[in-house]
């Protein structure tokens, strides 16, 4: 028996999808009150004959990172845990409770693997546990974390994370990490990276001058099973398709989905003006802000990443990030309901 944590989320579903498809046993963890109808809809647009029946072979479990009990609760006869659960936020508001179940959360999971003798555990960390390089902006795994103003609190939280799998790692527990870039595909509108393409679809007007990674979520889940079911053990691996502007990922989006792209360059003054005129808006109106300080300034930051190791270890060749950026708007397109301000997910 596999158990998956955040199947209700962008990695996680598209990661269910590729197991239960490929005919495995899965119990995926869902906290009381989230949402799986999207997941359904995902598992149809990917088969459509055979979507619901997969769908239906989840055995879906309640549980919390935050509450052990939950945990251990659902560890019968499970042999591999995938881990993709995580809070993803850049708002300050978000910290305490992303710090707690990003770094507390997992150290819970992998104290419940460790007891229960798990084979195998595979995290989903991300690039932003890897650290900022200090030469070039070229990120491979080797790269060693170094604290810095720089790093923000959602990275610190990936760092913290990674390291309770490390030290899961040297208390016997068999651990394979990835570190994906950006992930695109169909997933939440209103959170984690599926909301780049909300954005432009909202007629967003400005870009700003950052590069970053991105990856297909359907590679990042492909990429999760083969290193799970190799031999390989203690390695990260960086997934990353290409390295794009924001200006090219949202005029991919643009294309595909008949709207303009963003025209205007927003460069590092006018984003430090965003964030905080941003915030006072949020203040006086009580909603939530659309850009915070740290998201503002990741936008401007240029990184490249190496995606040599993973292609060594398995193989795998990514598809290009214009292939992901049509899937995502093609299943918008199909479903423009997900868009829609008013929509609030059922149960
Ligand atoms: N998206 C990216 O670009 C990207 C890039 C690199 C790495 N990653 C990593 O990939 C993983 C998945 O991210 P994502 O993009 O799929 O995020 P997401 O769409 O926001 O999904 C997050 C998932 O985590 C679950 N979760 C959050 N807090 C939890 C808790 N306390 N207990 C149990 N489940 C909890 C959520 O469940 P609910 O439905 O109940 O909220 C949801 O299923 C994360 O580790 C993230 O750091 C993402």
């Amino acid at each position: 028996m596999i158990l998956l944590t955040g199947g209700t989320g962008l990695v996680g579903s598209h990661l269910l999808f590729e197991l239960v498809s490929g005919g495995r046993k899965v119990r995926a963890l869902k906290r009381a009150g989230s949402h799986s109808e999207l997941v359904k809809r995902l598992f149809c647009w990917y088969d459509p004959e055979n979507g619901e029946a997969h769908f239906d072979a989840v055995e879906w479990v309640e549980g919390d990172l935050n509450d052990i009990v939950s945990l251990q609760e659902c560890m019968k006869d499970v042999r591999f845990i995938y881990h993709c659960a995580a809070v993803v936020s850049f708002m300050p508001e978000d910290r305490q409770v992303m710090m707690k179940a990003n770094v507390e959360g997992t150290a819970n999971l992998v104290n419940v693997a460790l007891l229960n003798k798990v084979k195998k555990f595979c995290h989903c960390s991300s690039v932003a546990a890897l650290g900022i390089p200090q030469k070039d902006n070229l990120v491979h795994e080797s790269l060693v974390w170094k604290t810095s103003a720089r790093n923000s609190w959602y990275a610190i939280s990936k760092y913290g994370s990674e390291r309770e799998v490390w030290r899961g790692a040297e208390e016997g527990l068999p651990v394979v990490i990835v570190n994906p870039t950006v992930v695109i595909g169909p997933g939440d509108p209103a959170r984690s990276s599926a909301q780049l393409y909300q954005s432009v679809k909202n007629g967003m007007k400005f870009y700003t001058s950052g590069v970053t990674g991105f990856v297909d979520a359907r590679d990042v889940a492909t990429a999760m099973v083969q290193l799970m079911e190799s031999d390989i053990r203690h390695e990260r691996f960086i997934l990353s398709s290409e390295d794009l502007s924001y200006k090219e990922l949202f005029s991919l989006f643009a294309h595909y989905s008949g709207v303009q792209g963003p025209k205007y360059r927003a460069g590092r003054f006018l984003s430090e003006m965003a964030w905080r005129l941003e915030r006072m808006r949020s203040f006086m109106t009580g909603q939530k802000p659309l850009l915070s300080k740290e998201t503002a300034r990741n936008a401007n930051i240029r990184r490249y990443f190496s995606n040599d190791k993973v292609k060594k270890a398995l193989g795998i060749e990514f598809r290009p990030v214009s292939e992901a950026a049509e899937n995502t708007s093609r299943f918008f397109k199909k479903y423009p309901v997900y868009l829609s301000p008013d929509f609030r997910m059922p149960s």
